[in-house]
């Protein structure tokens, strides 16, 4: 798939729209939800895992995990994807009672095809944890989901669903991931557009300080650094938009109404190099 497979038509004015009356006003026209570009954009390449970050994320995130958790835990992954991490879990604890969430309908119905045997709804996170019989759950998992919801409510929501002692795994970038593609957008959009786009913790630190607020005891930590490279347009667009590291109302938005404007701002920026910082921990409520 290649740029042109990404646009869609849109009335014209639409892009000026996103600049003039910013990222909000670019919400209301375009009422792109993030339901639907993973359903439209993600899904079917979601799996490819350019650079094997979420992979290896994943990999980690279990290892820590099952070195807490009991041989038969109940299993509640949150924002599930297409239901890797949930297929892996089943692979290691093969007694684990599996449910999962997720917005996108799309991302469920791939997840349901590779684990017919676990409970898979379509719905918000946060509200499924809210909805989750309190203390049922041993292992809540928010793998690559802090970006879409609001913390607060999320942490709030997942100590209520957890068993005394119920571990929580967490994978999120924090705003010191892609450094460089950051600095480059604040070159066609403002700083508080850009900051709209990210509620990822700002360091680990931080993520550290809220659980503790929280009443979760963090019992360990690890910090991934990839990099990645990118050669041409195509392949930042597929990693932005196509692989969902960047999936967001304003991209997608940019990505229907043609790239053209941007010919000069991408004219000097490849190959373009950055680092994903992720980080992977796992909490223990108390
Ligand atoms: C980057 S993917 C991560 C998928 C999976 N956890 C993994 O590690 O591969 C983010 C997922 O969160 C889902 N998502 C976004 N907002 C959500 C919400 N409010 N409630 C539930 N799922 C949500 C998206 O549809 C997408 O499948």
């Amino acid at each position: 798939m290649g740029p042109a497979d990404l646009i869609v038509e849109l009335p014209s004015g639409a892009l000026d729209a996103v600049f003039l009356e910013g990222y909000e006003g670019a919400r209301r026209i375009m009422g792109v939800s993030i339901a639907d570009i993973y359903d439209e954009y993600v899904a079917h390449r979601y799996d490819e895992d350019p650079f094997g970050i979420i992979r290896t994320s994943g990999r980690i995130a279990l290892e820590q995990a099952a070195r807490h958790v009991s041989e038969d835990p109940e299993v509640l992954d949150l924002g599930m994807g297409t239901g890797e991490t949930l297929r892996q879990v089943r692979h290691r604890l093969q007694a684990a009672k599996l449910r999962g969430v997720d917005i996108s309908p799309r991302m469920v119905e791939l997840a349901r095809l590779k684990l017919p045997e676990a409970r898979l709804v379509c719905g918000d996170a946060v509200t499924a944890a809210r909805r989750t019989e309190p203390r049922s759950i041993d292992l809540a998992m928010t793998h690559f989901l802090l970006n879409y919801v609001e913390l607060d409510a999320l942490t709030k929501g997942i100590a209520r669903a957890l068993k005394p002692d119920g571990l929580w795994s967490i994978v999120t970038t924090t705003a010191e991931s892609f450094r460089h593609m950051q600095r480059l957008a604040l070159r066609i959009v403002d700083e508080a557009t850009l900051r709209a786009q990210m509620s990822v913790p700002r360091s680990p630190l931080h993520l550290a300080a809220e659980l503790r607020a929280q009443r979760f005891e963090l019992m360990e930590v690890t910090e991934l650094e990839q990099p990645i490279e990118l050669p041409d347009t195509e392949a930042l667009l597929g990693f932005a938009l196509g692989a969902g590291w960047f999936a967001c109302d304003l991209l997608a938005s940019l990505a229907r109404s043609g790239l053209d404007p941007f010919a000069e701002w991408l004219e000097d920026i490849f190959p373009l190099r950055d680092v994903a910082r992720v980080c992977i921990c796992v909490a223990r409520k108390i």
